[in-house]
């Protein structure tokens, strides 16, 4: 009970940080973003960035410097970068092939479906959410081998070396950064009751060395990738789970395998586009809404007017409702796909929509009022200079996920466990709303919201296109597709404009703040629409890259955050 108490207490005082501690949208953004001849990284971190675009420069691939991108980010990013997370990749080659990598984490043996309730059933959201018992089996390091193995050119060594030398040489942090340290720094000696790398005052401009996750990889480039399942790596970290009241054991390490999947692919208008399938509900939602809207004149209606917001809000709703009825690990739940992105279906779906009125939520299916938090998460987009692409989204879930921290190996592990529906028809920490295709089962995995995405255009790579937010990631990409495809944006201006987010539940439509005409939410205000103007400050962090017809790249780095663009 003191425990419970004890998270309780942390979590209350994590769910008001994380929902002001964002910073609001930069007041002046670039315009144009870079343009390169060869190749580029778009990522959360400009050392990350450069690291993907060296490996390029000295004749890797994109799959190389997905390797060395997605271990930098674990260094100079701790807050979604990770070693201790999951994620999913979709990757189209130069040839044309397109696939779908999940690294997605798996809840452990040991899990129970009703893990997260007390003895009169009441969910305790804090235990998915804080500590030991929310972290999931990670599977960052399963996924960079799987891409190596499969995709790779150069020798893995040569892919983690630049990042352990980044690790011992330092980081050093933005005030973005610095304002997450100070701000989180306190609770994460509550929940590891020690002072840490990460508790220590960091400010602007200081460097940050961590050595040990230097060590780490170090024992992984030379061990590999055995050495965080099974080997001295893997031994600690079940050690420091299991003492920090978790259930992962080595053999659920043991037993952890990314795996290869068919990604979703669908066509709006010219576009095809290759999204993430679950589970992931991303490609699946980013379907439903595109085929639901693609009938409405948009462009003609014009970039965020009241009739642009209607219509894509509807869809969202719809999805979301969808969403949360369907979708689950399909290793685990059938999931009836093609129905679910059958025009047919989705014009049904839209049949009851009218300009006039919003449709009430509760009239597309049931549910409770729930609330939003904020949270963390990573996507980084790569294009190399032979013509392949990567789309790639990492996550810890929360910020710093569970916020538990192994001093002895250097990363934070994830909070996972919350995107499970512990309990059918509550919220998670997204508000979404679950049901039994996602509840807890060992070494299931979790739904996810992640959506990195390609898109062709005739024939042609067109763009690469993700971003963090949880629940806001699927319509994050959607406005950012429309952006360029419909409002002739260029990528940077697509990923600057200011966006909005519906999903079903709770039956509210966020606005990011000072952003969207008074006339335009008074409007949707009349049709029964509820703006949210104040509970989202940031929706998504966008990174993209666009290729021009020219076969320039450019890209589209949001500065939301400390997003950089590098490339050749
Ligand atoms: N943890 C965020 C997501 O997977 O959608």
């Amino acid at each position: 009970m003191k425990h419970v108490l004890f998270i309780a207490t942390i979590a209350l005082c994590l769910s008001c940080k994380e929902s002001i501690k964002q910073s609001p949208v930069a007041p002046t953004l670039p315009i144009n973003g870079l343009i390169t001849q060869n190749a580029m990284v778009v990522s959360a971190r400009e050392e990350a960035s450069k690291i993907g675009s060296d490996i390029m420069e000295s004749g890797g691939n994109a799959f190389d410097a997905m390797v060395a991108t997605e271990l930098a980010l674990a260094v100079t990013y701790p807050y979604a970068g990770n070693l201790g997370g999951g994620g999913f990749m979709v990757y189209r080659t130069q040839y044309g092939e397109i696939g779908a990598l999940d690294y997605r984490e798996k809840a452990p043996m040991a899990s129970k479906k009703d893990m997260y309730l007390d003895e009169n059933g009441t969910y305790i959201q804090e235990k998915s959410k804080i500590g030991g018992l929310a972290v999931g089996v990670p599977g960052t390091i399963a996924g960079i081998f799987a891409v190596h193995e499969k995709l790779g050119s150069l020798p893995i060594e040569e892919l983690i070396q630049p990042v352990i030398e980044l690790a011992n040489r330092g980081y050093v942090i933005t005030p973005q950064q610095a304002d997450r340290f100070i701000e989180y720094g306190p609770i994460f000696e509550q929940v590891n009751g020690e002072p840490s790398l990460y508790t220590q005052p960091h400010k602007a401009g200081d460097t940050i060395k961590n050595i040990a996750l230097a060590n780490t990889l170090s024992r992984i480039s030379s061990e590999g990738r055995s050495e965080f399942y099974n080997g001295e790596t893997g031994k600690k970290l079940v050690a420091f789970l299991q003492s920090k009241n978790g259930i992962i054991t080595l053999e659920d390490l043991n037993a952890y395998e990314a795996e290869w999947r068919e990604p979703i692919v669908f066509d709006y208008k010219d576009l095809r586009i290759i999204s993430m399938s679950p589970p992931s509900s991303g490609g699946i939602c980013l379907a439903q809404i595109l085929k639901s809207i693609a009938p409405y004149p948009l462009k003609e209606y014009g970039h965020n007017s009241v009739k642009a917001i209607q219509v894509i809000t509807e869809a969202e709703r719809r999805a979301y409702a969808d969403r949360s009825h369907y979708l689950g690990d399909p290793d685990y739940v059938e999931i009836p796909v093609d129905t679910l992105i059958s025009d047919q279906y989705l014009k049904g779906r839209m049949d009851d929509f009218s300009f006039d009125k919003a449709t009430p939520s509760s009239s597309v299916s049931f549910g409770t009022i729930q609330g939003y938090e904020s949270t963390e998460t990573t996507h980084y987009s790569i294009i190399d200079q032979f013509g392949n692409a990567i789309a790639v989204t990492t996550t810890l879930n929360a910020a710093f996920g569970s916020k538990l921290y192994s001093k002895d190996l250097g990363f934070f592990l994830n909070n996972e466990m919350d995107d499970f529906s512990a309990k059918p028809g509550e919220p998670n920490m997204f508000g979404l709303i679950g049901g039994e295709a996602n509840a807890i089962a060992p070494h299931k995995r979790m739904l996810s919201s992640m959506t990195p995405t390609l898109v062709e255009k005739d024939g042609k790579l067109w763009m690469s296109v993700g971003t963090p937010g949880g629940s806001t990631i699927i319509t994050s990409v959607l406005q950012t597709i429309l952006n360029v495809y419909e409002y002739d944006m260029n990528i940077q201006e697509a990923v600057n404009a200011p966006r909005f987010h519906h999903q079903w539940l709770p039956d509210t439509v966020l606005f990011e703040p000072n952003s969207f005409p008074k006339e335009t939410i008074d409007t949707l205000l009349q049709k029964g629409y509820t703006p949210d103007l104040e509970n989202a400050p940031v929706i998504g962090k966008v990174d993209g890259i666009l290729v021009l017809p020219n076969g320039n790249l450019e890209g589209g780095a949001d500065k939301r955050g400390d997003d950089t663009a590098i490339g050749f």
